[in-house]
């Protein structure tokens, strides 16, 4: 029997709560196929952690993790750490240590999930983000001149790579071009005058490769703009790091909210384990109170059986989302229900028993 094994780091706030429940619903997808399993390895790393040891992770944590097949994250924050001694010291190590280029996030308006938008229908709102997730705006490049000085200057800068655009962007259109779909490229070049023309001039130049895929350039204020208006004109997006960070918050809310909201850190090539994660926080606002959604934590455990090849487990998880969500009836209070978080994973696996 096949068995994936997979690093589990719940971390801070709702982490552990969801990831519970995202645990929960692998186990039973192995338990009813037989033909695969999951073997869970749980790593206490996080904000506690950080407050006993003075680090976010183990010294060798990157290597510890090298061994497993994927990561399953929860959350990592907490108001008493500062964010960037946190984010950077586990979350964006990782994504940087295992070249997990690619963040794939989909906007997507499930049957039954809520949208704010007003004539909007599930088949107006269908996109996949293909977020750069490795450099750009992110790349940790700058320094802090005169600190504290009255003359102090801070400069950060982004690293846009050719070969940092460039697979980002191919991995967009092929997936365009496996799909069918057009394919959106957002950056900023009218104001960025030295990335963002270069990540259009990439644009351009990969495109040349596919003459099949119908491609729309947008700059990010406009795109915002369209993905509340007309989200309709979007189906596969390809953006920077941080363009492709802020407008999938905006999917978020155009979808359903940040508790339906999925996440996957790819390494196409395999060489290192990939990560999978909702894209929300640890929401310290509600954490340890039961209310947290765990559907979006569900929906990247989704992405994660895709990723091993379990594709029709994958969509048969969408469906019981939607199920779920149709039904109204065990929901936690961000989507208008009194659910539990651990509920909500009950009623996921309870469809998931019922529709095999
Ligand atoms: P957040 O996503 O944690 O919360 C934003 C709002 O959405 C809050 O009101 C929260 O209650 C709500 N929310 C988020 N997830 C929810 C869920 N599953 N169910 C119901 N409601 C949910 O963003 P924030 O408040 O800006 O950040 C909190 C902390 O998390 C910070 O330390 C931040 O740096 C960190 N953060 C971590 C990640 C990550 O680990 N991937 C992502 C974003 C923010
Ligand atoms: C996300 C988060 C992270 C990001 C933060 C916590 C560093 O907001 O995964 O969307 O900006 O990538
Ligand atoms: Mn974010």
């Amino acid at each position: 029997m096949k068995v994936h094994k997979i690093a589990v780091i719940a971390g801070d706030g709702i982490g552990p709560e969801v990831i519970s429940e995202g645990v929960k619903v692998l186990k039973e997808v192995a338990k009813l196929d037989g033909s695969f399993d999951f073997e869970f390895t749980y790593f206490p790393w996080g904000c506690e952690y950080y407050k006993e040891t003075g680090r976010m992770m183990a010294e060798d944590g990157i290597e510890q993790l090298k061994k497993f097949d994927a990561i399953f994250l929860g959350a990592v924050g907490a108001p008493d750490v500062p964010d960037h001694i946190s984010l950077w010291d586990l979350l964006l190590v990782i994504r940087k240590s295992f070249d997990q280029y690619i963040n794939l996030r989909p906007v997507k308006l499930l049957n039954g999930a809520p949208t704010p938008l007003k004539d909007v229908s599930p088949q107006d709102v269908d996109m996949i983000f293909v977020r750069e997730n490795t450099e750009g705006e992110y790349a940790g490049s700058g320094s802090w001149l005169f600190k504290g000085k009255p003359n102090e200057v801070v400069i950060q800068d982004g690293v846009f790579s050719r070969k940092g655009c460039e697979r980002v962007i191919r991995y967009a259109y092929e997936l365009a071009k496996a799909q069918n779909k057009t394919l959106t490229s957002i950056s900023k070049a009218n104001a960025l005058n030295y990335s963002m023309v270069f990540w259009d001039q990439i644009f351009a130049e990969v495109g040349k490769e596919y003459p099949e895929v119908k491609t729309y350039s947008y700059l990010v204020d406009a795109a915002s703009m369209f993905m509340v208006k007309d989200p309709k004109r979007f189906e596969i997006v390809v953006t920077s790091n941080l363009f492709g960070d802020i407008l999938t918050d905006l999917g978020a809310a155009i979808a359903g909210g940040m508790g339906l909201a999925a996440g996957a850190n790819l390494n196409p090539e395999r060489a290192f384990p990939s990560m999978f994660e909702p894209i929300h926080g640890s929401a310290p606002d509600i954490a340890g109170m039961e209310k947290a959604n765990p559907l979006a934590t569900v929906w990247s455990a989704s992405q994660l059986l895709d990723f091993f090849g379990h594709t029709q487990w994958g969509e048969r998880l969408i469906s019981c989302i939607e199920e779920v969500l149709i039904e109204k009836k065990v929901l936690t209070p961000d989507l208008g229900g009194k659910a539990k978080t651990s509920e909500v994973g009950d009623e996921v696996v309870k469809k998931i028993r019922t529709t095999v």
